[in-house]
């Protein structure tokens, strides 16, 4: 059973205690299956691209991955047949219909993400799918469950084998897409806005990025808040985020957006700002928040399109958070990454168990921008490089 909140003047809300016994060492376990430089046998591309799919029903057989080969552009990604992974103990097995990119599978591509197991690898943090197997000491109740999942890596393939601390059943009312366009995208927004950032009725927040995915779903989370919302992104992207219930858009890409966004918070600047793009747009961000204001990091697209030197170059450009400064100024800095909260359980599945009481709800609405097939993984990276993309990208097998 979902525990269910009411939304109050503020929208943080308490963490559910409706965890399951979460496996020990899940993770080192997703990175051991796929991060090790077992190689598959490859195919021939063409071949790949009409074999029916999928190999899930097949627990033990072959089925297909995208993998990394190596760090490089998005060509290096590659469609392999590979052992259909196993569920360990505390595990499902899911026959993935639908697999998330995240702007993180980019950088862990370009070699700029340190999490990333060895390549080759087989990246991927969200899926959908249907539960063929189960490990030890899971419920059989299980199988034939139609699921999401956030796998620790492991995603951009056939079957993911996923701790059934981070499964949820798909509400019957989204279809397997919308549903892998959900977790990883919405439990960050919420943990942003809701579970650190404490965003209430009546404030202002600043969304970077807001076209993106998690962009998007901050959107419905901060609407859902009752919080005015001011989002930045590529000028293209504006009409379709008013749409969406966006107070006001400011394009990035214009050296005076500091000064638009201070304008549009009244003079006085944001209660809350969330920015992924990391380096010289963090200082900026700050120096945009009110007396009381907090800063949510969660990123470094940034470093995307500069390579390593692009990182350095990040990096150097951070801001540090003195705290004889942060006193007197009144704000406050936090970072989000959510992988690094698997082990926080019930924090981290309360916070999910609201995205999905949104979906109930219907304020959670998942954009979905395309959906490629394996075979064009490359090209659906390269979209998102590119800043093509509004909302989530998916992959089907
Ligand atoms: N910490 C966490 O736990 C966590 C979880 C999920 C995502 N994230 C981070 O959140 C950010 C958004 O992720 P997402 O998966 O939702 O991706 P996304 O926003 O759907 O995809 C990329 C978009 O980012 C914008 N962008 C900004 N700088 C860019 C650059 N240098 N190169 C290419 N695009 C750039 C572009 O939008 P415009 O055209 O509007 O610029 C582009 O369309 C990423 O930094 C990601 O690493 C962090």
């Amino acid at each position: 059973m979902r525990r269910h909140y009411r939304i109050s003047e503020q929208c943080s809300q308490a963490s559910s205690d409706k965890s399951r016994a979460a496996p020990s060492e899940a993770e080192a376990r997703q990175r051991d299956r796929y991060g090790s430089s077992r190689a598959a046998p490859s195919e021939a591309e063409a071949q790949q691209r009409d074999r029916p799919v999928n190999y899930a029903a097949q627990s033990g057989g072959r089925m297909r991955a995208i993998y990394i080969e190596r760090s490089g552009g998005p060509d290096v990604l590659k469609v392999r047949e590979t052992e259909t992974p196993k569920p360990k103990a505390g595990e499902v097995a899911i026959a993935v219909k639908a697999a998330g990119i995240n702007f993180a599978d980019i950088l862990a591509r370009q070699g700029l993400y340190p999490p990333t197991p060895p390549f080759p690898c087989v990246v991927g943090y969200e899926v959908a799918g249907t539960v063929t197997a189960v490990g030890a000491g899971v419920d059989r109740a299980w199988i034939g469950k139609a699921v999401l999942a956030m796998p620790h890596f492991g995603g951009y393939a056939e079957v993911a084998c996923v701790d059934t601390a981070h499964v949820w059943e798909k509400p019957a009312r989204l279809s397997f897409e919308q549903a892998a366009a959900i977790p990883e995208n919405y439990v960050t927004a919420w943990a942003l806005l809701v579970g650190m950032g404490g965003l209430k009725r009546g404030e202002t927040v600043l969304i970077h990025n807001a076209g993106g995915g998690v962009g998007l779903a901050a959107l419905d989370v901060a609407l859902h808040c009752g919080a005015t919302v001011i989002g930045t992104a590529s000028a293209r992207k504006h009409d379709f985020l008013r749409s969406r219930g966006c107070h006001h858009c400011v394009d990035y890409t214009d050296a005076g957006w500091p000064d638009a966004v201070r304008k549009l918070g009244g003079g006085r600047g944001v209660d809350l700002a969330i920015d992924p793009l990391g380096g010289a747009s963090w200082k900026q961000s700050y120096a945009l928040l009110r007396k009381g204001g907090r800063l949510g990091m969660f990123g470094i697209s940034a470093a995307s399109s500069g390579g390593k030197l692009g990182l350095l170059k990040m990096v150097l450009s951070m801001p540090f958070f003195h705290p004889l400064k942060l006193m007197p100024g009144n704000r406050g800095v936090f970072g989000v990454q959510m992988h690094e909260m698997y082990g926080e359980t019930d924090k981290f599945r309360g916070w999910m168990d609201e995205v999905l009481r949104g979906v109930d709800e219907g304020w959670v609405r998942p954009h979905i921008d395309r959906v490629s097939r394996f075979d064009e993984a490359g090209a659906a990276h390269a979209h998102i490089e590119g800043r093509g993309n509004i909302g989530k990208v998916l992959l089907v097998p």
